[in-house]
């Protein structure tokens, strides 16, 4: 009886296999390939994410995407929800991206979050070795395409956009629209719905001509490579009261789960670049470790104060 239950605990996992975690030994990111063949790690050249080492070469030709119906109110009504995976909203059919250098237009589809935890950060792409806080991941499916499994057959069937998320002191009004809804989607399975705004306004809307292209795969399984990967230079900016409202606020469980596990550290690891280009648009910065260098005056500033302040005591 007890051998039969566990063979069917074991039967029943096994059936499972639309599922895959993060933290745990048997289904984290190396695990994956065992179930979805194409996160295997013998594919890794075509994976993502990436570390963003720079210098990355400029290509003049990428300017602005265009970002179609970005900037109205779509009517209806958006569905937020947590997949036990992220927290992922639903934006339904007025919005699109093209140019940019992508090959065709792309139907937007969802957004939805990568973070860490409340000791550690959580972006899946790095620059320059830096992880930030958070990613939030913009996601489009080429307009040819009937259905997302005709999308994950096409090299470049989708186009994802990436903001890097940091923070700072003050919350970020706009991204309330999100963080608000966060209570009601704390366990795996509950959705909530969200009153369209103007995606836009969750988006570094004044730099949005600066960003990095690859080509990468879903950093989630099936991990198909067919992903064109627009990463923008300058990140989106929340306070840390909204930001812990992912890192301890969501749960990878359902409600009546008999053990909660919280949702943290839900980005796949770094994969080589390997052969592939990264390019830069025409007007992305690319400066060397840019993100660090007002840290880095600060701090000189700081020590500067105290050396002052150390002369001032002692000439007392
Ligand atoms: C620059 O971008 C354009 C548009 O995506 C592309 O066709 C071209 O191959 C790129 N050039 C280089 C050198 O990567
Ligand atoms: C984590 O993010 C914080 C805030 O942006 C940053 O100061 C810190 O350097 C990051 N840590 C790592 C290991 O990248
Ligand atoms: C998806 O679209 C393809 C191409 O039109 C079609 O052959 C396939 O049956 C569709 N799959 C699903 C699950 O609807
Ligand atoms: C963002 O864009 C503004 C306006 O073009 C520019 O002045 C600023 O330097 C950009 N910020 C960064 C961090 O590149
Ligand atoms: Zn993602």
């Amino acid at each position: 009886m007890v051998l039969a239950a566990v063979l069917l605990v074991i039967v029943v996992s096994y059936v499972d296999s639309d599922d895959y975690c993060y933290n745990e030994p048997h289904c984290d990111p190396y695990a994956w390939g065992d179930t979805f063949p194409s996160c295997h790690p013998l594919l890794e050249e075509h994976h993502s994410p990436i570390n963003l080492d720079h210098p990355i070469t400029r290509n003049e030709s990428l300017g602005s995407l265009h970002l179609e119906g970005f900037d109205v109110i779509q009517t209806g009504h958006w569905t937020l929800r947590n997949d036990g995976h992220s927290v992922v909203l639903q934006v339904g059919n007025g919005m699109s991206v093209s140019g940019g250098g992508l090959p065709d237009v792309y139907h937007t589809i969802q957004l939805h979050f990568h973070w860490g935890g409340p000791a550690t950060n959580g972006s899946e792409h790095t620059m320059d070795r830096r992880r930030y806080p958070m990613e939030m991941h913009v996601v489009n499916m080429k307009s040819i395409h009937p259905n997302m499994s005709a999308a994950l057959d096409d090299p470049t069937g989708l186009a994802v956009l990436g903001f890097f998320i940091d923070v700072v002191y003050a919350d970020n009004v706009q991204f309330g629209h999100v963080s608000q809804k966060l209570s009601s989607v704390a366990y795996k399975g509950q959705t909530a719905k969200v009153k369209p705004f103007p995606l836009m306004s969750l988006l570094p809307k004044h730099n949005m001509s600066q960003y990095y292209r690859y080509y990468g795969s879903l950093t989630t399984p099936p991990c198909s490579p067919v992903v064109v990967w627009t990463l923008y230079e300058v990140p989106v900016y929340i306070s840390w009261s909204q930001l812990a409202q992912f890192t301890s606020q969501i749960f990878s469980t359902e409600e009546d789960a008999e053990q909660v596990t919280p949702l943290q550290n839900n980005f796949r690891h770094i994969h080589p670049t390997f052969s592939r280009v990264v390019s830069g648009s025409k007007e992305a910065k690319l400066l060397r470790g840019m993100a660090s260098c007002p840290l880095r005056s600060a701090v000189a500033v700081h020590l500067l104060q105290i050396i002052l302040l150390a002369g001032f005591i002692s000439g007392q």
